[in-house]
């Protein structure tokens, strides 16, 4: 029996919101496996579309065992397009040992077409799968800062059914509209930010991409806030409509929302998070929306609560990055599962690592790039560029850059030397996380960079193997694991 909150919609209809919502996670981890795993209990698993495109040809060149991701690329509306993408990325019998992935091409501001059908394709993919064999609701995260990614990524998952569109990591204003725009069949454009210029318009038009311009579905959009004040700017200045809010707290794995005012950092470095980064819930239930409590609530005493508080429910992610069903590399599960049964691991809240400039929760891990000897031994290389940013050039051209990519492009595109020290390469770190990794030139290995809320210690008590139904189960009170 699933547990639900009953609201009532202004449309007249009664409807059910879960109690639980399986946060997205990328790239890769909340998979179409994960989500498809809790939506089938009658909760709401979402799917993370960051950096699908190059998932989606990966996946390909590995051989698409089980034959899932052509299964659904077979329901694809133009067969034509998805012949060529098999054509060009699509092994049987996958890599040879020590081959490099065939990469998407790096788009540019002006030139993007190949990112982005790709980008259609793999989020149509990733929620065709994820809402097979039950009729309950699945979401899509993806990250605003990614505005060169994002409405092929949106286009996709609607073409595919999704319900629910969830966004942080910026202030998605603009996106409450392209989901309109997209249900009514038409185009959809967003700003991409230039720094030091005028911000650029991206227009994604169905017919430009094989595809009729149809309607859709209309999914409800949750963005990612951490205080009700931007909740209320996100209600009366987006562009559409929007239906609830995760509210995020600093504890959360993944990227966090910079500190409020002044940051003041700890003797290790990390940014302090006080009284202004904590949201007031009783100014969140006058919005009227429903909302969801998010970073360090994986329990059912932190559900209870968030429902006497006036919550929806919760937002879980860390405790289903490690159950069997994530798209985490079983050894990199099985490693961090481990240490946390043999006395702890740490994570920290590392201000530098992210080129996005946010907070980035790092699992402290021998092995992996959260130490600074082996980040030093990887080759700086851009060759995946999600987290680009734009920027004017001298020449009036816009351009994007990398805090992370070699230090020298960066500064000949006008970046600050500064800038560049401590980033590092998530794009590639977080595909190896998945699975994903690539062989660079020369057979460099991409090396992984694994992330975790605070809370992550806490799946000690969990025993190895533990299943996303299991996580359901024990956060409705109803099991109680034992390591
Ligand atoms: C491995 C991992 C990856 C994550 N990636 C994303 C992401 O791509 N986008 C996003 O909005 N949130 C991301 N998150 C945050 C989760 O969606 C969720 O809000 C958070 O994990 C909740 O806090 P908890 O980890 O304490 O349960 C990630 C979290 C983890 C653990």
């Amino acid at each position: 029996m699933m547990q639900t909150t009953a609201v009532f919609e202004p449309t007249g209809s009664t409807s059910t919101l879960p109690q639980i919502i399986q946060g997205g996670m990328g790239v890769g981890i909340s998979h179409w496996g994960l989500a498809r795993a809790v939506s089938g209990v009658g909760q709401l698993g979402i799917v993370s579309c960051t950096g699908i495109d190059n998932v989606l040809v990966r996946r390909l060149q590995d051989g698409d065992s089980g034959g899932h991701v052509r299964r659904a690329l077979a329901a694809y509306p133009n067969q034509e397009r998805v012949e060529k993408v098999l054509r060009m990325y699509f092994l049987p019998a996958g890599r040879e040992p020590g081959q490099a992935y065939r990469r998407v091409p790096l788009p540019t501001v002006t030139k993007h077409g190949a990112a982005w059908e790709l980008g259609v394709m793999g989020s149509f993919v990733e929620v065709f799968l994820a809402r097979e064999g039950h009729d309950n609701p699945v979401g899509v995260n993806l990250l605003t800062k990614l505005q060169l990614h994002t409405v092929p990524a949106l286009y996709g998952s609607m073409l595919a059914g999704a319900d629910v569109v969830i966004m942080g990591a910026g202030i998605p204003r603009e996106i409450p509209g392209v989901l309109d725009a997209f249900a009514a069949g038409g185009p959809a454009s967003i700003k991409l930010d230039v720094k030091g210029g005028d911000a650029v318009t991206l227009t994604f038009d169905p017919a430009e991409y094989g595809l009729e311009r149809r309607e859709l579905k209309r999914p409800k959009f949750y963005p990612i806030v951490t205080s009700h004040i931007l909740a209320g700017v996100l209600m009366k200045k987006a562009s559409g409509s929007v239906e609830g809010f995760v509210i995020e707290g600093p504890t959360a794995g993944g990227h966090n929302a910079p500190p409020r005012g002044q940051p003041t950092f700890d003797e290790i470095g990390q940014p302090v998070y006080g009284e202004r980064d904590i949201a007031d819930l009783d100014e969140m239930k006058k919005l009227g929306l429903p909302f969801w409590l998010a970073g360090s609530r994986a329990t059912p005493e932190a559900l209870a609560e968030a429902l006497e508080r006036g919550a929806a429910g919760i937002q879980v992610g860390t405790l289903f990055a490690y159950c069997a069903d994530s798209g985490l590399r079983d050894d990199l599960r099985q490693r961090v599962h481990g240490l946390t049964k043999e006395g702890g691991v740490d994570v920290y809240t590392d201000p530098l690592a992210s080129p996005t400039g946010f907070p980035f929760k790092v699992v402290q891990v021998d092995g992996t790039l959260a130490r600074p000897e082996l980040y030093a031994e990887r080759p700086r290389v851009c060759d995946i560029g999600y987290l680009r940013e734009a920027y004017a050039g001298e020449d009036g051209k816009t351009g994007l850059r990398c805090a992370a990519e070699p230090v020298d492009a960066y500064v000949s595109k006008g970046g600050k030397v500064e800038d560049t020290v401590g980033r590092k390469c998530l794009c590639n770190a977080l595909m190896t996380d998945a699975g994903y990794a690539q062989v660079q030139k020369g057979g460099y290995v991409e090396d992984s960079l694994i992330t975790s809320g605070d809370s992550l210690n806490d799946i000690a008590a969990w025993p190895r193997g533990y299943r996303a139904e299991d996580v359901v189960e024990y956060l409705l009170g109803r099991y109680q694991p034992g390591a």
